[in-house]
């Protein structure tokens, strides 16, 4: 199957999905690849038959659409935007909490690939926040479509290149195995929960302090599913709540819930009514 065929495939079949070919445009080599071998498997020979066959076979969808998860992530990913959660908008969160008596930190970390995103997350807080806030403990949900990763997730053994934009003596503390592919300290994987879950039908039930939806539902979800979760990831966000998206994504049309938290920075804090 030529790219072509592959980018004709996919803008046919991403709306039918739900989503959205443009999000694909960049990194559609992950996609493009998966589906050749899919047709290989099923002794098509071209991009229309296999399309005769998603026509025919409902199932086939399925298969499809998890060949439409891009996987790409890394610690510290858009280091800007965790450096200040931990210096300024998480310390100021924690304050609050701290004056209401409450200790638990709530997190969802929606689309969280191999682990990557919720377990920086989770060493953010534990290296950079709890020398201050040392009564504060984290309770993080971790969710994603695709089992496969999830399991990744859990083992929590990543190659050292997964590593490299998390401070050094962080990933000294968090990764203190040698080797090419270091495990996860014990210690960093408390509090945190690893669930299956598609974005397009469920969300888990607030409310959270801190939700990180990057690089999904932005990027690849089609506009009017972009309209329609976003709201419900508003109201599942405490008052003051901070919503981080990816560094290349923007919001649907929203009202005003929401305001910029740092700048330009891809983050947003849910207004108080
Ligand atoms: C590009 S990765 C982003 C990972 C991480 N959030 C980051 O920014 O580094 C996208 C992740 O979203 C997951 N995903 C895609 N569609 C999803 C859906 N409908 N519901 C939940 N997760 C989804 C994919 O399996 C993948 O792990």
């Amino acid at each position: 199957m030529t790219d072509r065929d592959c980018v004709e495939l996919l803008q046919w079949a991403a709306p039918r999905l739900r989503l959205r070919w443009e999000g694909f445009r960049r990194v559609r080599g992950q996609v493009c690849k998966r589906l050749g071998r899919r047709l290989k498997a099923l002794g098509l020979s071209s991009a229309a038959e296999y399309r005769t066959r998603l026509e025919a076979d409902p199932s086939e969808w399925d298969v499809l659409d998890s060949f439409c998860r891009v996987t790409i992530s890394r610690f510290y990913r858009d280091h800007r935007v965790f450096d200040v959660l931990r210096d300024d908008l998480l310390p100021a969160l924690l304050e609050q909490s701290r004056a209401r008596g409450e200790h638990r930190f709530r997190v969802w970390s929606a689309g969280c690939a191999s682990g990557e995103e919720p377990y920086t997350v989770s060493v953010l807080f534990q290296m950079g926040l709890q020398p201050r806030f040392p009564e504060a403990k984290l309770d993080l949900v971790a969710t994603d479509a695709d089992e496969a990763l999830l399991e990744r997730a859990r083992r929590g053994c990543y190659p050292r290149g997964a590593l490299r934009e998390l401070p050094p003596e962080w990933a000294a503390a968090a990764f203190p195995e040698p080797g090419p592919e270091p495990c996860l300290a014990p210690r960093f994987r408390e509090g945190l929960t690893f669930l299956r879950q598609d974005l397009r039908t469920e969300l888990q039930d607030g409310p959270f302090h801190l939700v990180l939806c990057r690089n999904v539902a932005f990027t690849y979800f089609a506009p009017p599913l972009q309209r329609e979760v976003l709201p419900k990831l508003v109201a599942r966000l405490v008052p003051d709540g901070l919503l981080v998206i990816g560094g290349h994504e923007s919001l649907p049309e929203h009202d005003t819930d929401l305001e910029r938290a740092a700048g330009p920075l891809p983050v947003f804090r849910r207004r108080r009514s």
